[in-house]
């Protein structure tokens, strides 16, 4: 099975089909980590907190008319219709179909690729309201992940990959922090007891690629742009991965 990696998509739904199409044509799946932005008019602005600068979604791919070529599997970001994600969580749970081919995997969610597991949890890190229960945030705190989401994954028995949006307590190194407590000791105990083989994170619009410890490798995606092409390739069991960048 052929994998495609990619980051945080922004809504640009043309440069991502148009770049699989052009460099991994065979692909047999598409995982994106978060700020995916399918957004279905600018009604669904209301639900999210969004710079302008993301909000150019031109709406060229029509994600609701247009094929969606590859399969494709997203997590939420912390710039996401969260309104329309809300209700497919609602109705749908855990990977949630958006239309053929396109899937939300939830705010927390798990599912079979092959005979491996990938777990995912949606959203950034907001220390304020890590505690609280999601059914009692605004529409707009959809955006964080929350303790509950934490306990979900920490339930699964054991993943081979786990999908993030953004980064957890012991990056700093990699990324200037302009806040206290910007990033998640949580998340970063929850990676170390669940040793999933494989992190995969968006949300810092960052390449990097390193092994973590001896249990997990941390890939961070680079965000889409036009010319988004194949910047590395890994296997893992039956998996070819390619990391676009
Ligand atoms: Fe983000």
């Amino acid at each position: 099975m052929r994998i495609a990696l990619v980051g945080d998509v922004h809504g640009h739904f043309n440069w991502l089909y148009r770049s699989i199409q052009k460099y991994l044509p065979n692909a047999d799946l598409i995982l994106t980590t978060g700020d995916f932005g399918a957004f279905r008019s600018v009604e669904d602005y209301y639900s999210t907190k969004i710079p302008k600068k993301h909000m150019d979604h031109n709406f060229e791919y029509n994600l609701w008319k247009d094929k969606i070529p590859v399969k494709t599997i997203f997590i939420g970001g912390n710039h996401e219709p969260n309104g329309f994600l809300k209700s497919l969580w609602e109705t749908q749970g855990q990977f949630s179909k958006l239309t053929d081919n396109l899937f939300f995997l939830g705010y927390h969610g798990a599912t079979n690729i092959g005979d491996t597991l990938l777990a995912g949890i949606s959203g950034n890190y907001s220390p304020k309201n890590f505690e609280r229960a999601r059914k009692h945030l605004d529409i707009r705190r959809w955006r964080h992940f929350l303790k509950e989401d934490l306990e979900y994954i920490r339930s699964l028995k054991s993943m081979d990959y786990l999908m993030i949006h953004d980064w957890f307590q012991g990056m700093e190194n990699y990324f200037k922090c302009k806040f206290v407590n910007c990033l998640s000791p949580q998340l970063r105990d929850l990676i170390i007891e669940k040793k999933p083989p494989f992190v995969f994170a968006g949300h810092m619009h960052t390449y990097i690629n390193l092994k973590l410890n001896e249990n997990t490798r941390f890939i961070s995606l680079a965000i889409l742009k036009e010319n988004t092409k194949i910047i590395e390739k890994f296997e893992y069991n039956n998996h070819e991965f390619f990391i676009f960048g």
